[in-house]
């Protein structure tokens, strides 16, 4: 089998013109648009990548957002404050505090301090108590990017084999319980995981989130099941590959994502749909 490109890039562009209509209905109906707070302490490179990307993509849909930069030493009743100010204000529905913090923050405290109803990540133990109960409120944003590339294969996922490797709050857990609301049988695989490639062979459906380049080789895949790689990692050269490799993973794989424009661009559809959900929570 050769693999059909899951390609998210475009089926985030058609998320967002859709978003972008219904912002403009809002401002229309209610004089403003869906609103993000962006938080971004210090000055880790990755980040400042993926916060510019946030905020294009908020431009793009017509969304009020503000960037608030604050020095790498800020302290934890600095950062605190400040979410306490854009929770109770109204013209933000959304924040989000970009990760990873500098080490003297709190990040469990810092999560449970902003309002479930602003928790556009989905990180707030609320929320995550939400979708472990199966009725989620605001939901993660990369494993929710996921579950809509997924409905895209036209596939149903009803009692199929997903295995996840990586078990982070941010992706491996929420993705198993998406995926297990979806009624298929799942393997969270990590670093302590015995016969990983045995696991991984039984796999109609794999979600690689390890941050190790090129880690799953073709001879893990199931011949037609669906690969989504979360990893973007850079390699010495300064190119960016997923956690698959992906020439070998595609030639047995039904449908398989690409890095860079697979999982990434939906992260941020999902982030502008959880904006726009907020807002409408906060209308009535
Ligand atoms: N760092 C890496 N991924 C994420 C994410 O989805 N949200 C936030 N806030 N920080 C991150």
């Amino acid at each position: 089998m050769s693999a059909a490109l899951l390609d998210g890039k475009a089926i985030a562009a058609d998320i967002q013109q859709t978003i972008q209509q219904r912002a403009a209905a809002m401002l229309a109906g209610r004089g403003r648009a869906p609103g993000l707070a962006v938080v971004l302490v210090g000055r880790n490179p990755a980040s400042q990548v993926y916060v510019r990307n946030k905020r294009r993509a908020c431009a793009e849909v017509g969304f009020h957002s503000e960037l608030h930069e604050l020095p790498e030493h800020t302290s934890q009743a600095e950062l605190m404050a400040l979410i306490d100010r854009l929770n109770a204000d109204p013209a933000i529905d959304g924040i989000l505090v970009q990760l990873p913090l500098p080490e003297q923050l709190d990040e469990t405290a810092v999560t449970e301090r902003i309002a479930p109803t602003k928790d556009v990540d989905g990180f707030h133990p609320y929320n995550v108590g939400r979708l472990v109960l199966r009725m989620p409120l605001l939901r993660p944003c990369t494993p929710k990017g996921v579950m809509t590339m997924l409905a895209r294969t036209g596939q149903k996922p009803d009692g199929l084999d997903a295995v996840i490797i990586g078990q982070s709050n941010i992706v491996g857990r929420p993705m198993a319980l998406e995926l297990l609301a979806a009624r298929c049988t799942v393997t969270i695989c990590h670093s302590r995981t015995r016969d990983l490639a045995d696991k991984v062979r039984g796999a109609d459906i794999l979600v690689a989130a390890v941050g190790r380049p090129g880690f799953v080789p073709g001879d893990w895949i199931k011949e037609g099941a669906i690969v989504i790689d979360v990893g973007i990692n850079r390699t010495a050269e300064g190119k960016l590959v997923g956690d698959v490799d992906f020439a070998t993973c595609a030639e047995r794989a039904s449908w398989i994502t690409p890095v860079p424009g697979g999982v990434g661009p939906m992260t941020i559809a999902s982030l502008l749909e959880n904006t726009l959900q907020a807002a409408e929570l906060h209308a009535d």
